[in-house]
């Protein structure tokens, strides 16, 4: 599997950190789905597999995988329990298999921006998200901003009314296929892998994600423009499997948990400037970036945070009423 995926990822050309790692060395292969360049989370790996490379020589090494090319992030936790990658970092909704905790970050219109999303994760509430998944065998090492989602379609949507009777792809979470039902849309859930495709072939008509990934993966090419609401998040958690962090020689854990600190530290406090220079090349492809007033971009609140209900149980109110405080 490791000769495939490294045949099929140079064959596509990508950016790929792949070392050789030497007999001995703790292997770290790292599967992730977007792409490498002027991506928060593509830079992000690709800095933590230097660093490791460099400073752990003889001790680990790091293979990335991007763009999907080893698993998808369905496929990618299944693997990691069963001890086939070692790290990967999918987006916060991408763990509805595991846990529901991790709804809240998904309720639209929930955290202003990238910086309360950092607050919140800072907390201790969100510092315990890392260790809730431990007994199904994941251990969360920690987050990686990425930035607040826009939405886009094969019309122009100003207005939730827009969307209605529109098929949108979504990430595999329950509250984004709520949220797309409460605009009147009919949500289908999705592999990042197929959404370009799915958008070109009218398969789906719209969709909602980061500037980086709209133009990261060419959406905007097949779109017929995007509207800046911000009404979600897209971030990842940084997670491994309990059984593999255990089984690492406390020296190599520490070092290489150090590492990761400080590229964490350094890459998320980039992540808006990566996004906002998406934003700018999309602008500068042809394509039309939508603004909203104040009283459009209501509108789009009034629609879809009615969702909140139906998730407080799982969330827990006074998870809300925290993530809610950092806003104000
Ligand atoms: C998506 O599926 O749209 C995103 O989670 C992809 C990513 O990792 O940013």
């Amino acid at each position: 599997l490791l000769s495939t995926a490294f045949t099929m990822t140079m064959a596509l050309g990508a950016s790929t950190a792949i070392a050789a790692c030497d007999d001995g060395e703790v292997v770290i292969k790292f599967s992730h789905v977007t792409n490498t360049d002027k991506h928060p989370k593509g830079i992000a790996a690709t800095l933590l597999a230097n660093r490791v490379n460099d400073e752990m020589n003889g001790k680990a090494c790091m293979e990335v995988f991007p763009n999907s090319t080893l698993y998808n992030d369905n496929k990618v936790l299944e693997a990691m329990l069963q001890g086939d990658v070692h790290l990967a970092a999918p987006s916060l909704s991408k763990f509805e298999k595991f846990t529901k905790q991790f709804r809240i970050f998904d309720l639209p219109f929930m955290f202003e921006d990238i910086e309360a999303v950092d607050a919140f994760q800072a907390s201790d509430s969100g510092q315990a998200l890392l260790d809730s998944m431990q007994r199904r065998g994941l251990q969360g090492l920690t987050f990686w901003h990425n930035g607040m989602k826009q939405m886009s379609a094969n019309v122009p949507l100003m207005s939730p009314a827009d969307a209605e009777g529109l098929k949108f792809r979504v990430m595999s979470s329950d509250v984004l296929v709520a949220q797309m039902e409460a605009i009147g849309g009919t949500p289908q859930k999705m592999a990042f892998s197929e959404v370009y495709g799915a958008l070109q072939q009218g398969v789906v008509d719209g969709q909602e994600n980061v500037w980086s990934n709209i133009y990261g993966k060419k959406f905007f090419e097949v779109q017929d423009g995007i509207t800046e609401t911000n009404h979600g998040v897209i971030d990842y958690l940084v997670v491994t499997s309990v059984d593999w962090l255990d089984s690492l020689d406390a020296d190599v854990r520490d070092q290489f948990l150090t590492i990761l600190g400080e590229v964490t530290a350094l890459r998320n406090s980039e992540s808006f400037a990566v996004n906002q220079a998406n934003r700018q090349a999309i602008i500068d492809a042809g394509a039309e970036v939508r603004t909203l007033t104040t009283d459009e971009r209501q509108a789009w609140v009034d629609a879809m945070k009615p969702v909140w209900d139906q998730f407080s149980d799982d969330v827990g109110q006074d998870m809300i009423d925290a993530a809610q405080a950092i806003n104000e």
